[in-house]
């Protein structure tokens, strides 16, 4: 059967590290508040010349170089961002111009933390149509940029990050994506969204002066849903493959909050040193969360041919999905 397969991995973050310890200067917080409650120590934050298309090209040569692809040989660019430097033209154009990849088409999906695996999950049907063709699926994020700094409630939980996976068709029948599970739930968007900078609410004085460019959460509300859909789906990802919990050599979830991380462990019976976790050193890097784990795990040796491997993320939409592969 023809899959799709991992045939490199890339990730890069910006150089400027913010720790707790610098928050505590920044709004009223705590190291202790924010480590017991989120896993968070620190988190790389943008400067400026950072942008979330030459993060996402860097992590992507990283990939290329790993997957002996050159630039020219790619055929698409699959971008999942909500932090894209322009609202046109697409991050996938840019990154492309970055890599020198002018033989590729390049585009975005968004679809806020669950997006890499949204953005995989296409470019593993664009493999399944033309199986020779090298697809590129990103994660990439400056989520400071629509960082709320004066709001304690958000502005400890995020980091800026980009994370990078090339794809091409395999006929080892034991090696590949073996099956993708997307969902959405419009009806809860209220809960985790940017109210400002779209068409419902342009850009104004007023607009930019209450900062409603930036990320709102009920964080509590998020953290219940995200905890009970991010075990649903792993359970359907399971489910399909006629796998069970022992079965999963390395489970990466979406490192929003390390306590979610080990209450969807727990139901899903993974023990934690299954579990990749990295949130310590990143925060929520939104839809680069996963592919930088996979690609720090892929990277330290963690990965052997033919480990069973499950990515799960949740985010703003709601949106969620999980993926299942045979490394
Ligand atoms: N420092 C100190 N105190 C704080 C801080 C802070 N940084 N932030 C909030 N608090 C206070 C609150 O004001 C509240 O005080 P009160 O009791 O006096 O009112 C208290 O701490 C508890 O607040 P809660 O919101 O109930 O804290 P909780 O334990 O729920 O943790 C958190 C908050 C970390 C945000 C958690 O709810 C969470 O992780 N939610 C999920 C986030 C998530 O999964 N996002 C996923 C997608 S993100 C995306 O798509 C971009």
């Amino acid at each position: 059967m023809n899959r799709s397969m991992i045939l490199g991995t890339g990730s890069a973050v910006p150089k400027k590290i913010l720790t707790n310890q610098d928050l505590e200067s920044m709004v009223d917080t705590s190291d202790e508040w924010i480590s017991s409650r989120t896993g968070i120590k620190q988190r790389h934050i943008a400067e400026d010349g950072d942008t979330t298309s030459l993060l996402a090209a860097e992590a992507t040569r990283r990939a290329l170089e790993m997957a002996g692809v050159k630039p020219e040989e790619v055929d698409v660019i699959v971008v999942s961002t909500t932090s894209p430097d322009m609202i046109m033209p697409n991050t996938g154009a840019l990154v492309q111009k970055h890599l020198g990849a002018y033989n590729a088409f390049g585009f975005d999906v968004y679809a806020a933390c669950a997006g890499f695996v949204y953005a995989l999950t296409i470019a593993d049907k664009f493999v399944k149509d033309k199986p020779e063709s090298k697809v590129v699926a990103i994660g990439a994020e400056l989520l400071s940029y629509i960082t709320d700094w004066q709001d304690r409630n958000t502005c400890v939980l995020f980091g800026d990050a980009a994370g990078a996976v090339v794809l091409s068709g395999t006929n080892d029948g034991t090696r590949g994506i073996l099956s993708t599970h997307l969902h959405s739930d419009g009806r809860l968007w209220k809960l985790l969204h940017i109210p400002g900078g779209g068409m419902v609410y342009p850009a104004s004085a007023e607009m930019v002066e209450k900062r409603d460019y930036c990320i709102r959460m009920q964080g509590n509300e998020v953290y219940k849903y995200a905890v009970r859909l991010m075990t649903d789906v792993a359970r359907e990802a399971l489910t399909a493959n006629e796998l069970g919990p022992d079965d999963v050599d390395l489970f990466i979830p979406h490192q929003a909050n390390i306590r979610i991380m080990k209450k969807v462990a727990e139901r899903l019976e993974i023990p934690l040193d299954r579990v990749y976790v990295n949130i310590e050193r990143y925060g929520n890097t939104s839809s680069a969360t996963v592919p930088v784990a996979l690609d720090e795990a892929n990277r330290a040796g963690r990965l052997k041919p033919g480990d069973v491997v499950l990515l799960d993320a949740f985010g703003g939409g709601f949106s969620w999905g999980a993926i299942m592969l045979r490394w």
